[in-house]
Parts: C-alpha cells; structure tokens; sequence
C-alpha cells in the first residue's frame, strides 16, 4: 500500500485592523484551491514547534516603526483603538523550532515601499536563528483605519498559485 502525503502549508499572522490576516487568508484559500492543506494561526496561538508535515511555512505581519511590531508599537496601535495582545510574530520567532525543512516565506503590510518591511525584519530574524527564508510579497495599506489598496487581495491571490508550487515541490524533494 502507498501512503501519499499531502503538502501542509502553515499561515502564521499579526494583524491589528485586520488587513495582514485579510492577505493571510485570501493566500490560505488559493492554497487550499491548489490542494494544499493549510492553516491561518495567529502568531500569539501559533504552535513553537513546527512539525516535519508542514511543507511551507509564511509568516505575515504589518510594518510598525519600519520592522516588526513590538509591545510599545502594540501599544500605540491599541490607543488607536484596536485590540492589540503582548506578542506576536517578534516574540513567536523568538522561540520557534522545526523538526521539518519547509520552504519559509515572510510577507507583509504596509503604506509605502519606502517606509519599511516588516517582512524583511522575519527573514533578517530567521537568517539570525539560522533559518532560511525568502522575502515573499509586500501589500500596500493606506488611509485611517487602515484598509488594502484596490488590487492587493487580487495580488495576494496570484502569490498563492505561485506558492503551490513551491510547496508541492518542497514535497517531492522531501526523502522522508
Ligand atoms: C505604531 C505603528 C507604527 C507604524 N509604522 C509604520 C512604518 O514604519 N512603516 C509603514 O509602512 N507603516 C507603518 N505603520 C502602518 C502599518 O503598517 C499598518 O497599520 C498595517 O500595515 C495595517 O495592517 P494590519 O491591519 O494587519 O494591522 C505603523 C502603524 C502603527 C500602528
């Protein structure tokens, strides 16, 4: 009897207003449209341990001060009015282990290509804990509250069919 493994993908997100967790999930259903089995967890409710199943691991958060959020930048966006916990994707990496090899993507938001990227401080985070991961997209948000700028979900989704791929491959290189 063979035993076909299924690719795993994991979202893990930090979102504030809403609009990471909005990409997380629109990514999330292009992969569950291209068969891949995956799931959106908040960093604050992401599992420390990644197991070997997960293929393909993306990790999105918003830009705060030009890099990830912290807990005073948590602060500030929580005087603004949102629901704002103690940790998230900083602290999450901070701890993370992997008993896998799957392909790692960061992605992130925020409101201009010149004011910087959350998603560079994961990957300079995870080069740091000697993790590889690729630089994956950046989603523009403007206006406040902020909210997506037209055409980043349609942009998001055509990440996900280019992801698939990654993550089906990822499988069929795995020796396991
Ligand atoms: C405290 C704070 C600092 C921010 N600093 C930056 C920044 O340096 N660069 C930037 O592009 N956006 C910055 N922003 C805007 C956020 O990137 C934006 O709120 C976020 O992308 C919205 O995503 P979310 O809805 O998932 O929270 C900041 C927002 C807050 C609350």
């Amino acid at each position: 009897m063979t035993t076909e493994r299924l690719a795993r993908a994991l979202v893990v997100t930090e979102s504030y207003w809403g609009n990471t967790a909005a990409i997380a999930d629109v990514v999330a259903d292009g992969l569950r449209n291209a068969t891949i089995d995956t799931t959106v967890v908040a960093a604050a409710d992401a599992p420390q341990v990644i197991g070997a199943d997960v293929t393909l691991l993306l990790i999105g958060a918003p830009t705060h001060n030009m890099t990830l959020p912290n807990p005073a930048s948590r602060r500030i966006a929580a005087s603004r009015g949102v629901e704002a916990g103690r940790t998230g994707v900083q602290e999450w990496i901070g701890h993370l282990r992997l008993d896998g090899n799957p392909a790692i993507y960061a992605f992130d938001t925020h409101t201009s290509k010149f004011s910087g990227s959350a998603a560079r401080a994961i990957t300079k985070l995870l080069r740091r804990r000697r993790i590889g991961a690729e630089l994956g997209e950046c989603f523009l948000v403007a206006g406040e509250p902020p909210a997506l700028v037209d055409g980043e979900l349609q942009r998001a989704a055509s990440w996900a069919t280019q992801l698939a791929g990654r993550g089906r491959r990822n499988l069929a290189t795995d020796p396991r």
